[in-house]
C-alpha cells in the first residue's frame, strides 16, 4: 500500500502557518500562473499522493490569500485559533457524517454543548433551538424558513404541505442597510427579494424603530421584520429593544441577523449593543467570523423549536431518529454534513467566557487605534462611529463637512477628484502588500472598509497596516498633483 501522505501535509500545513504572519497579503501569482502548476491532463492511473499533496502546497503558498493573518482586515474574516484549527484537523480524520446521532454520537453531543455554549455566551434563553450552518447566509435562510413555517401555520396554512401558492402573504420589513444574503434567503424562500418594506435608516446605517412600528401597525396578517445586528460597513447595531417591542406589539416575527454584531454579547462594556436579542424570535450568526473557527461555520438560533424543526427535518424509512439524543439534520437543511461544531466546541472550551470577552475587546480597541491613527493625516476622514471592529475611511483632501455633503448628494458614480483618489488609494494598498482591505461605497462615497475580526492581530500589526495607507493615501494624492 502506498505510504499515507497525511503526515506530509501536516508538515506542509505548519509550514504554511508558520508563514503566514510574514507573507505578503496578496497573492504571489497569477490565476495564469496557478494554472501552469495545477492543470494537468487527468491521468488513467493516477498520481503519486505525495506529489499531488506537494504540488497543492507549493500552490497554495502563492495562490492563497494570507486572510488567516494577522494583518488582513478585508470583508470580515477571522483567521482560525490554533486551537480550533487542530480540532478541525480532527474532523478531517474522523471524517463523521453528522447528520443523524446514529451515525455520529460524539458529534451529536459536541453540537449539543457547543449550542448551550453559544446560547450561554450570546445571552439567548436555553430554550433555544440551534443549528450549525456553512455560514451567516445559511444561517439566515435556516431561521426565515422556521419564520415562514410558523407565521404562516398560525395563519392556518401548512407550508411544507401546500407551498407558498395561495399562502396568506407574510409582510416582510427590511431596512436600507440589511445585508444583501438577508435578500437572497428570502428569494430563496419564495418571500421575494423586492416585496417587501424597507424601513429608512439613521447615518449610521441603524434601522429606525418609529417608522418601523408605524409600518408594522399599519401592515395587516402575518409579519417578519428583519433587524441587523453588526453592520457590515459601519459595525453599528440596529435597536433591537426598541424594534422588539413594536414587533412583540404586533404579534409578528423578529429575525436578528448578528453575523459578527452578536459576539458584542461576549463582551460586557458592549454587551448593551445587543440587549433585547433574547426577545427576537430567530438569530443568526457565524462562528468563521469573531469566533475565529475555520471556515466554514455559521449558526442559526431559534426561539420556536417546534417551527424550526418542521421548517428543516424530513424523514425517511431508513433514517434513524433518536428519540432522546440530537438528530443535527433536524436544525439544518443539509443532510450529509461536516462536524463543524467541533471547532467551535474547541475554541469555546479554550478561550472561556474571559478569552471571548478579550478577543472582542481587543479587536475593538485595534480598531478604535486604527480609526485614531488614520485621522490624524489631514487627507484622510473616518466615516463611521467606531464602536465595534469596524473602520471606514476616505480620501478627503478638503476637512470639510460641505465637501462631503456634496459628494454624497452627487451619488456613487461621481467624478470627483476625492472618490477617484478613494479608489486608487485602495488599488495601491491592495497592490502593496503589508495588509489587505476592501472599498466600498458608504452614504454615496467611496471607502476603504478595515474589519478587525483576528485573533492574531497585534498593536505593531495596525500601526504597519496604518503606515501603508498613509503612504498609499500620499502617493495617490502625489499623482494627482504632479
Ligand atoms: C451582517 C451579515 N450578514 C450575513 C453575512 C453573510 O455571512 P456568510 O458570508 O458567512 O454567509 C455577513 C457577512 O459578512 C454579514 O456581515
Amino acid at each position: 500500500m502506498e505510504k499515507s501522505p497525511v503526515p506530509l501535509a501536516g508538515r506542509r500545513a505548519l509550514e504554511y502557518l508558520e508563514s503566514v504572519a510574514d507573507r505578503p497579503v496578496r497573492a504571489l501569482a497569477t490565476s495564469a500562473e496557478l494554472r501552469q502548476m495545477l492543470d494537468r491532463p487527468l491521468t488513467g492511473a493516477g498520481e503519486p499522493a505525495d506529489l499531488v499533496i506537494n504540488r497543492l502546497a507549493d500552490a497554495g503558498l502563492r495562490g492563497t490569500i494570507a486572510s488567516q493573518g494577522p494583518r488582513y482586515f478585508g470583508f470580515v474574516v477571522g483567521g482560525s485559533l490554533p486551537v480550533a484549527t487542530a480540532a478541525d484537523w480532527l474532523v478531517s480524520a474522523w471524517d463523521q457524517n453528522c447528520g443523524i446521532h446514529a451515525l455520529s454520537p460524539i458529534v451529536s453531543v459536541v453540537e449539543d454543548v457547543a449550542a448551550s455554549w453559544l446560547r450561554e455566551l450570546a445571552g439567548l434563553p436555553a430554550s433555544w433551538s440551534v443549528g450549525f450552518v456553512t455560514g451567516c447566509q445559511m444561517a439566515n435562510f435556516t431561521a426565515i424558513a422556521a419564520a415562514r413555517q410558523k407565521l404562516l401555520a398560525d395563519a392556518g396554512w401548512d407550508v411544507n404541505a401546500q407551498g407558498l401558492f395561495g399562502a396568506p402573504p407574510i409582510h416582510v420589513f427590511v431596512s436600507d442597510e440589511s445585508h444583501y444574503t438577508i435578500f437572497a434567503a428570502l428569494r430563496m424562500l419564495g418571500l421575494g427579494a423586492e416585496r417587501l418594506t424597507r424601513i429608512p435608516t439613521d447615518e449610521q446605517g441603524r434601522m429606525r424603530a418609529q417608522p418601523l412600528a408605524a409600518g408594522l401597525r399599519a401592515a395587516t396578517g402575518p409579519a417578519l421584520v428583519c433587524a441587523q445586528a453588526g453592520n457590515v460597513n459601519s459595525g453599528a447595531f440596529d435597536p433591537i429593544a426598541e424594534i422588539a417591542d413594536a414587533t412583540r406589539e404586533r404579534g409578528a416575527w423578529l429575525h436578528v441577523d448578528g453575523a459578527f454584531g452578536l459576539w458584542a454579547a461576549a463582551s460586557e462594556p458592549r454587551r448593551h449593543f445587543v440587549a433585547g436579542v433574547d426577545r427576537a424570535d430567530s438569530v443568526a450568526t457565524d462562528a468563521h467570523k469573531w469566533l475565529n473557527v475555520p471556515y466554514d461555520c455559521g449558526v442559526a438560533f431559534c426561539a420556536h423549536p417546534e417551527a424550526h424543526r418542521r421548517a428543516m427535518s424530513l424523514s425517511a424509512a431508513y433514517i434513524v431518529e433518536s428519540a432522546a439524543e440530537r438528530d443535527p439534520r433536524d436544525f439544518v437543511p443539509e443532510e450529509s454534513r461536516r462536524a463543524r461544531a467541533v471547532p467551535v466546541y474547541a475554541a469555546i472550551a479554550t478561550l472561556g467566557r474571559d478569552g471571548l470577552a478579550d478577543l472582542v475587546e481587543r479587536t475593538c480597541r485595534l480598531a478604535s487605534r486604527m480609526a485614531e491613527r488614520l485621522s490624524r493625516h489631514p487627507s484622510l476622514r473616518v466615516l463611521n462611529d467606531v464602536v465595534l471592529n469596524q473602520v471606514l475611511v476616505r480620501v478627503q483632501q478638503e476637512e470639510s463637512e460641505q465637501a462631503l455633503a456634496s459628494e454624497r448628494a452627487k451619488g456613487p458614480g461621481t467624478k470627483s477628484t476625492d472618490q477617484d483618489l478613494t479608489r486608487e488609494m485602495i488599488a495601491r494598498l491592495q497592490q502593496d502588500g503589508t495588509c489587505w482591505a476592501g472599498g466600498t461605497t458608504w452614504h454615496g462615497v467611496a471607502a476603504l472598509r478595515i474589519s478587525i475580526s483576528n485573533w492574531s492581530t497585534t498593536e505593531s500589526d495596525i500601526d504597519r497596516s496604518a503606515d501603508a495607507i498613509v503612504a498609499a493615501t500620499d502617493a495617490a494624492v502625489a499623482r494627482s498633483k504632479a
